[in-house]
């Protein structure tokens, strides 16, 4: 089985990408599931309905979240009526959603997802560690193939929960930085890795964002009204070659493409 996953999509330039290369990646290439990060797609903050239509129709089987996750009020009805967006499973308190998804494959077969955030540097939250452990449990009685979205800031909590994960599920990609990293392996145990997959949006940005608003903020360190960036865009993401019969992933390809 082959699991194409996509870096946060930021804004109308993001999920345009999205409709360039999803539905000719997804059938030219035997891609069996599309799992992309939505946090940024309502023009760099959450996710709204129309949104939510617009990259389902353009071949997303399931949204993850990330820290921009409230950022729109739509989520909160998409969250209650929508099985296949889920959040990071590990915010504190009662919030409404979930972390964990079981989706069918076109051929029938369910593969478990989880989204988690991380502790730091970013705002506080349960542990990622203890909720994943948690996770892993539930779904290993319902899935062979367990594939987790860690949205995080630094790259060392990232490593430790691609380890902490290895042998226990098939792949484990990490978001948020909007910056693909060059790492995509197989750790020793079969799990499928990446630290971060990258950013679906602007290409010419800092981030997603307006590069000179941001650049002018370095030079003064005065706050600026952050924007986002037009131009052309990128595509970030990574698929995992999944062995059904085991769970373990085989192979990573890394996408990275610009417009
Ligand atoms: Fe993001
Ligand atoms: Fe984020």
């Amino acid at each position: 089985m082959r699991i194409l996953c996509i870096g946060d999509v930021v804004s109308r330039i993001g999920r345009d990408m999205l409709f360039k290369y999803v539905d000719d990646l997804k059938y030219g290439t035997n891609i069996d599931l599309v799992i992309a990060n939505a946090e940024n797609s309502n023009h760099g903050r959450g996710m709204t309905r129309r949104g939510y239509d617009e990259m389902k129709s353009a071949g997303v089987d399931l949204f993850t979240l990330g820290n921009h996750t409230w950022g729109a009020k739509d989520i909160i009805d998409i969250l209650d009526s929508e099985d296949d967006v889920i959040r990071p499973l590990n915010f504190p308190g009662a919030v409404p959603g979930r972390g964990i998804a079981v989706v069918n494959t076109a051929s029938g077969i369910p593969v478990g997802v989880v989204n988690l955030i991380g502790q730091t540097n970013m705002a506080p939250c349960n542990s990622p560690f203890e909720a994943a452990q948690r996770a892993v449990k539930e779904l290993s009685e319902k899935v062979r193939i367990i594939i987790v979205d860690f949205h995080a800031e630094v790259t060392s909590e990232k490593v430790a929960m691609g380890y902490f994960l290895d042998g226990k599920v098939s792949a484990v990609f990490g978001t948020h930085t909007h910056i693909q990293t060059s790492d995509s392996k197989i750790l020793p145990n079969g799990t499928g890795y990446i630290t971060d997959l990258g950013m679906t949006g602007p290409a010419d940005s800092i981030l997603g964002m307006n590069k000179n608003i941001i650049i002018k903020r370095f030079l003064t360190g005065m706050p600026q009204k952050f924007e986002i960036a037009g131009g052309k865009g990128q595509f970030c993401g990574c698929v995992f070659t999944i062995d059904e019969e085991t769970g373990r992933c085989t192979n990573t390809e890394r996408l990275l493409i610009y417009e």
